[in-house]
């Protein structure tokens, strides 16, 4: 698939996606979302790449939300399927075997945001601005934000930003754990890359597997959760990488991963 609605960068085993629709604030239309979709599933399956970055062209904005404009001429059958590929676009971000990073570089609002909490976490400038003003619109975040966000913030903090469409600065989101890291504008994605690079160096697989039983197990009771953790770790001694990283401490060298 060619993407005109996004860039797709590689550099340095990192991969930076880039939503580009700058003269509508990146906003998400079923274009944007298809190609998402289909960016992040190959993404997954390319042996390649340690870590990936998302982010919005331009200095205003990450996302301004989903596309108003087209959501204007939906009806309640288009705005079934609207959904259906939302879902599918940040199913593709959350289950992406790499570790994912949002570069929130300006407003992040409705689907941006919902694209964002789709990634593993979230860096943000100085000038971010972020919150589900969907509400505003008569609509309420279907694309993951009503489950993603209570689930990293907690059901009240959540229900307010939802029901009052109330935008925070990024100190807020940071306060709340919305936001990681706060950067300024001009060090957002040097910040980003720093920290995508560290990670690149660990082990893939390694990775892949803590973040795969982070996500299953967020939904399970604790005793659940350590079951799925128990199942999964053994599967890192199946690699060629443990045997590396543990050669390479006791040899006292920096260990060289495979993702094998
Ligand atoms: C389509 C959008 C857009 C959007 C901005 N634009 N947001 N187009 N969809 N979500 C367009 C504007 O129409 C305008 O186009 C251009 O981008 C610049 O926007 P301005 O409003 O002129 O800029 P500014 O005054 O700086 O205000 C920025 C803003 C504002 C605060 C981000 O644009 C805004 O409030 N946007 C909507 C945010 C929002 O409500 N998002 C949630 C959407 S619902 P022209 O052609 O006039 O220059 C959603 C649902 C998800 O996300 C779940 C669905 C199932």
């Amino acid at each position: 698939m060619s993407y005109q609605n996004i860039l797709l960068q590689i550099q340095d085993a990192i991969a930076t996606v880039t939503i580009n629709r700058e003269k509508a604030m990146n906003a998400l239309n079923p274009d944007v979302l298809r190609e998402i979709k289909d960016v992040f599933t190959n993404l997954t399956g390319n042996q390649e790449i340690r870590a990936v970055i998302v982010t919005g062209a331009g200095e205003k904005a990450f996302v301004a939300g989903a596309d108003i404009a087209a959501m204007s001429q939906m009806t309640p059958q288009d705005a079934q399927e609207f959904g259906k590929l939302g879902h599918a676009a940040m199913d593709a971000v959350d289950q992406c075997a790499k570790p994912v990073i949002a570069a929130v570089n300006g407003f992040c609002l409705g689907g941006g945001l919902e694209l964002a909490l789709a990634c593993d976490f979230i860096y943000a400038s100085e000038k971010a601005k972020l919150g589900l003003p969907e509400v505003n619109l008569g609509l309420f975040p279907g694309w993951g934000g009503t489950q993603r966000l209570a689930r990293l913030i907690g059901k009240g903090r959540a229900k307010e930003m939802i029901f009052s469409a109330r935008i925070l600065g990024v100190q807020e989101a940071y306060e709340f754990g919305i936001v990681n890291k706060v950067c300024k504008p001009e060090e957002l994605l040097s910040s980003v890359r720093a920290v995508a690079a560290e990670i690149g160096k660990k082990g893939p697989v390694a990775v892949a597997l803590a973040k795969r039983v982070i996500h299953e197990g967020s939904d399970l009771s604790l005793l659940q959760g350590l079951v799925k953790e128990r199942e999964s770790f053994p599967k890192c001694f199946e690699t060629e990488d443990l045997k590396e990283g543990l050669a390479a401490f006791l040899e006292k060298r920096p260990a060289q991963f495979k993702g094998k």
